[in-house]
């Protein structure tokens, strides 16, 4: 079998065979297919597509190209709702105590950020002392002590999808359906899950820009999981502004906290209840999803999600105070607020530009050496729909350096479009299936 005419066959459309895809994913991992090869063979991916069953075996090679976690020895089900990212996505932090309250066991690998979007372990690592398990038999006492473990992503985990990453970043094949969903769903797919939720982020802050491939997305991922009998819920959700109103490390952590104390931002309370629903819907506990939303925010009111949240980071080794003293988080030296510029609604309010404003301050990373500060970040004080006049503030910002601050302040002011006519804010929650 030659790599070249596995190549060919994709580039003009012919389906592969299983050996074809395996050989190909298999000397590619042990290095004898050079990268150039491998990138034309993922532009003709770009351009002709998988079709059903090709993705299948596809994904199930990238699963199998490193260890595979099956936490036996765990209690209670387990859910792993997983996010294609966004900016002020703190949904994990808030969902996990809430899972950990109906007995539904959240064990998974989470990621660092890097650019626009945060990441949850950069999120938790806010608490002072908090570390994260680093072996298996580790999380799993976790789990079973508190509902909750989460570690970083291991390079044994899909190996392949690592390599292959780098690849589709310098060679513009990052934007493929069927790659995205291969590389997603085999990392979902190699640690164990009773039941994966998928939110689906669309909209300008989004992977999915636009709201049909975001339904293209979730219909594939969903298609990889029937076909290898694992039970996946897809959730499109709004992002085409920000989530909540904080966007930074120790800010997202109060919000997310706040919400599970029933004191969180409508539509994000919103998103959480509805995400929880599902999981109680996966566990068999419920059928209809408004009784779930019910049953999450009976749930919120009786104060055990938020006890759950202590738990959790008293067996992480970090000070589970914060929960009631936002104070112990770090906080920055410096605030400084953004006022608009017109009078309106606001009509949009752009989320990258948001994440970059962030970012600059030193709440996310350029590069992946860059050093977080947790303490750094914004809350917008309008959303989509808003009236705001001339003088009105528009956000906070807090800093420590004031290196960027001018530069953050501005791409905050260009990140709100205000206009004469008011927008309908977009449902958070857009499709479920
Ligand atoms: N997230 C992933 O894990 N992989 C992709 O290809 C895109 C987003």
């Amino acid at each position: 079998m030659r790599i070249v005419d596995i190549i060919q066959n994709k580039r003009d459309g012919i389906k592969l065979s299983d050996t074809e895809i395996a050989y190909l994913l298999d000397e590619y991992l042990e290095g004898n297919v050079p990268d150039y090869q491998m990138s034309a063979f993922l532009m003709a991916v770009y351009f002709n597509g998988m079709e059903k069953h090709e993705l299948k075996v596809f994904t199930e090679k990238m699963m199998n190209s490193g260890d595979l976690i099956d936490f036996k020895g765990i209690n209670k089900i387990l859910i792993d709702k997983h996010s294609t990212g966004g900016v002020g996505d703190k949904t994990t932090i808030a969902l996990a105590p809430l899972f950990a309250s109906f007995d539904i066991g959240t064990a998974k690998l989470s990621g660092r950020g890097l650019g626009h979007t945060g990441g949850t372990i950069d999120k938790f690592e806010s608490i002072k002392g908090f570390t994260f398990p680093e072996t298996k038999e580790e999380l799993v006492e976790l789990v079973n002590e508190c509902g909750t473990g989460i570690m970083g992503y291991s390079d044994k985990i899909v190996p392949l999808d690592k390599k292959l990453y780098s690849l589709r970043d310098v060679t513009a094949t990052v934007s493929s359906i069927p790659l995205i969903a291969a590389s997603i769903m085999s990392k979902k797919l190699a640690v164990h899950a009773d039941g994966i939720i998928l939110d689906v982020k669309t909209g300008s802050g989004a992977f999915m820009k636009s709201l049909d491939d975001a339904r293209k997305l979730a219909k594939t991922m969903r298609e990889i999981g029937d076909s290898l009998d694992r039970k996946v819920v897809t959730c499109i959700t709004d992002m085409d502004q920000p989530l909540g109103f904080a966007v930074g490390n120790s800010l997202e952590i109060i919000e997310a906290i706040e919400t599970i104390k029933g004191r969180g931002p409508k539509e994000f309370s919103y998103l959480v209840k509805t995400l929880a629903a599902i999981g109680l819907q996966l566990k068999g506990d419920v059928k209809d999803l408004d009784k779930g939303r019910q049953m999450v925010e009976d749930m919120i009111q009786s104060g055990k999600p938020a006890k759950m949240l202590k738990a959790f980071i008293k067996s992480a080794g970090g000070d589970e105070n914060i929960v009631d003293d936002y104070k112990l988080l770090p906080t920055a030296k410096n605030s400084v607020a953004v006022y608009a510029k017109d009078s309106g609604y606001v009509n949009t309010i752009e989320a990258e530009t948001i994440g970059k404003a962030a970012m600059v301050l030193g709440a996310g990373r350029a590069t992946k050496e860059d050093v977080i500060d947790h303490a750094v970040g914004l809350i917008l004080n309008k959303k989509v729909g808003d009236k705001i006049e001339t003088g009105e503030l528009l956000a906070t910002v807090y800093y420590n350096d004031d290196k960027n601050i001018e530069s953050s302040k501005q791409m905050i002011l260009d990140a709100y479009t205000i206009s004469n006519t008011q927008t309908k804010e977009r449902d958070i929650v857009i499709e479920i299936e």
